[in-house]
């Protein structure tokens, strides 16, 4: 036996964790190389206390409902695109201004595994059959291209929104392959920051880690909360410090409608003086499986649906509407000084959650085994488990049609958030911003389309209609390409002008 690998038995042995050099003798060269090098890597040690500590957690939360500790989000920590109608200008105008300062930067979580997507590559790369077949990444990067430009129109004085990205160790090297190969969308390559989270591997009940093959440990990225210690390990602050940004808007990559670095949003933080926001949008259904934002004993943090009783759940406010209604979107405002105290000072208090899951595994006679049900367990941190240490914390209601439709899951009959009900979503709200524009629709008989499909014929498909972000970033400065002029479907609006893909057979 290599000799690393025999001080490395006297570690793994002192871990409870000799199990994962069963196969050894088995091995080509290279994969006993290659699994030294995984294991060489691993402190043991923190590993079996992560372990430890999310099983506690875990088994002790079970336990209690947070029903009797929670209150809902006060009204004066809330800002309502639907309720604060008047404010609206003022706060884009506030996070524009800050944008043209170059002080805002836009922060991606995209070093998920998308397991239930389903597809090999990230997330980001996916495209899910808009008229323009553009990829998630690249709708992203063209709304901060128009935001920077918006603010540069404004201002007159030349900004950028910095791009921080984090990938995971199994998304890094694709991620930024596909950046490069796409000229990184328009978008200044220096101003694209990439960083990798952590893996932490996935353990059995007893806290073994799994071997997913007979040289290889089954690892996953350690949750989107995996961002604070990411960001501390690999000098990401210090590069906010030096760029000189003071906010930074972080959100998910699976949200097609996402407002990247949201004007509006970053305003009102700002001008409420926050240091952590969360953007959420209305819970409407008591059992629809989503986390709100709420006060337990004081402190704002997301309750998840499995929580809470559902008596909590039903409860409502004078309004009529559901007292916990502040969906999580994962669609965060931090400043950068309550970042850097995070980074520096709160991650270590934060426990991972333990999700329970079914992986894959070799059994001691080698063979590959696909479990049916749960057999072990995944280590994840949470991107809003700091919402406790804000001082100022605020809450920011948008409209869900306008600005959250996440791609979670394939094309079935029956699933919710698919390529599907993403490409609807974002082609119903272009169709809005046209009919808004003072444009119009007509069907191949030259008549009106309603502004509403009707569903009576089975026509419940969205108008297809996209327009680029470089063209419109919010649904602004569309009125002179549309105003009174009628569109046959399919629409496309880009830089090079208004297109009627159908009626000219394209
Ligand atoms: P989800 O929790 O929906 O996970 O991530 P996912 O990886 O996209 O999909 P499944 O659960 O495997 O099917 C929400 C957001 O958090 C990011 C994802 O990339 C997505 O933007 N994320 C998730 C991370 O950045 N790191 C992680 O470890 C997990």
């Amino acid at each position: 036996m290599d000799p690393r690998a025999s001080v490395l038995t006297q570690r793994l042995a002192d871990a409870g964790q000799s199990h994962l050099l069963q196969f050894w003798n088995e091995l080509s060269p290279e994969e006993q190389a290659d699994l030294t090098i995984d294991l060489q890597g691993m402190d043991f040690q923190e590993i079996s206390g992560f372990f430890k500590n999310a099983m506690e957690t875990s088994s002790s939360s079970k336990q209690e409902k947070m029903d009797a500790r929670m209150g809902p989000v006060p009204r004066e920590v809330l800002g309502s695109v639907t309720r604060d109608r008047d404010s609206l200008k003022d706060w884009e105008l506030a996070g524009l201004d800050c944008i043209s300062q170059s002080k805002v930067a836009a922060l991606l979580l995209a070093g998920g595994q998308g397991t239930r997507l389903g597809v090999s590559y990230p997330k980001g790369m996916y495209d899910v059959g808009l008229p323009s077949h553009k990829t998630l990444f690249q709708i992203q990067a063209e709304r901060i291209l128009k935001l920077q430009q918006l603010a540069e129109q404004k201002h007159k004085i030349k900004c950028c929104i910095p791009w921080y990205i984090m990938t995971s160790g199994r998304t890094m090297e694709s991620t930024k392959d596909f950046f490069s190969r796409h000229n990184h969308f328009g978008l200044d390559k220096n101003n694209i920051i990439f960083f990798q989270q952590g893996m932490l591997p996935a353990m059995d009940y007893n806290g073994k880690i799994i071997l997913e093959n007979k040289g290889k440990l089954s690892m996953a990225p350690d949750g989107n909360g995996g961002l604070y210690r990411a960001l501390g390990n690999q000098h990401i602050m210090d590069d906010m410090e030096r760029r000189g940004i003071e906010f930074i808007h972080v959100y998910c990559v699976d949200n097609i409608l996402v407002k990247v670095a949201d004007p509006a949003f970053v305003g009102f933080c700002v001008q409420k003086g926050a240091d952590c926001g969360a953007k959420v949008v209305e819970k409407t259904n008591p059992t629809e499986a989503v986390g709100v934002v709420c006060k337990v004993d004081g402190h704002y943090q997301v309750v998840e649906y499995s929580e809470i009783t559902l008596a909590t759940a039903e409860k409502r406010s004078a309004d009529g509407r559901l007292m916990f209604n502040a969906g999580n979107v994962a669609n965060h405002f931090f400043s950068f000084s309550f970042l850097k105290d995070v980074v520096q000072k709160y991650e270590p208090k934060l426990q991972h959650h333990v999700a329970q899951k079914k992986i894959p595994f070799v059994n001691t006679q080698g063979q590959l085994i696909k479990p049916d049900k749960p057999n072990g367990i995944k280590m994840e941190k949470f991107v809003f488990d700091i919402f406790q240490f804000a001082k100022t914390f605020v809450v920011y209601e948008v409209l869900r049609e306008d600005e959250f439709s996440p791609l979670k899951n394939a094309d079935s009959q029956d699933a919710k958030d698919t390529p599907t009900t993403a490409r609807h979503a974002l082609m119903s709200l272009h169709h809005r911003w046209v009919l808004n524009a003072g444009g119009h629709f007509i069907d191949e008989n030259g008549r009106r389309v309603p502004a509403i499909p009707s569903l009576k014929d089975g026509t419940d498909l969205p108008i297809k209609c996209e327009i680029s972000p470089l063209v419109s970033y919010g649904g602004e400065g569309l009125e002179e390409l549309v105003k009174g002029r009628e569109f046959h479907p399919t629409l496309m609006i880009d830089e090079s002008g208004v297109h009627e893909l159908v009626k000219n057979g394209v």
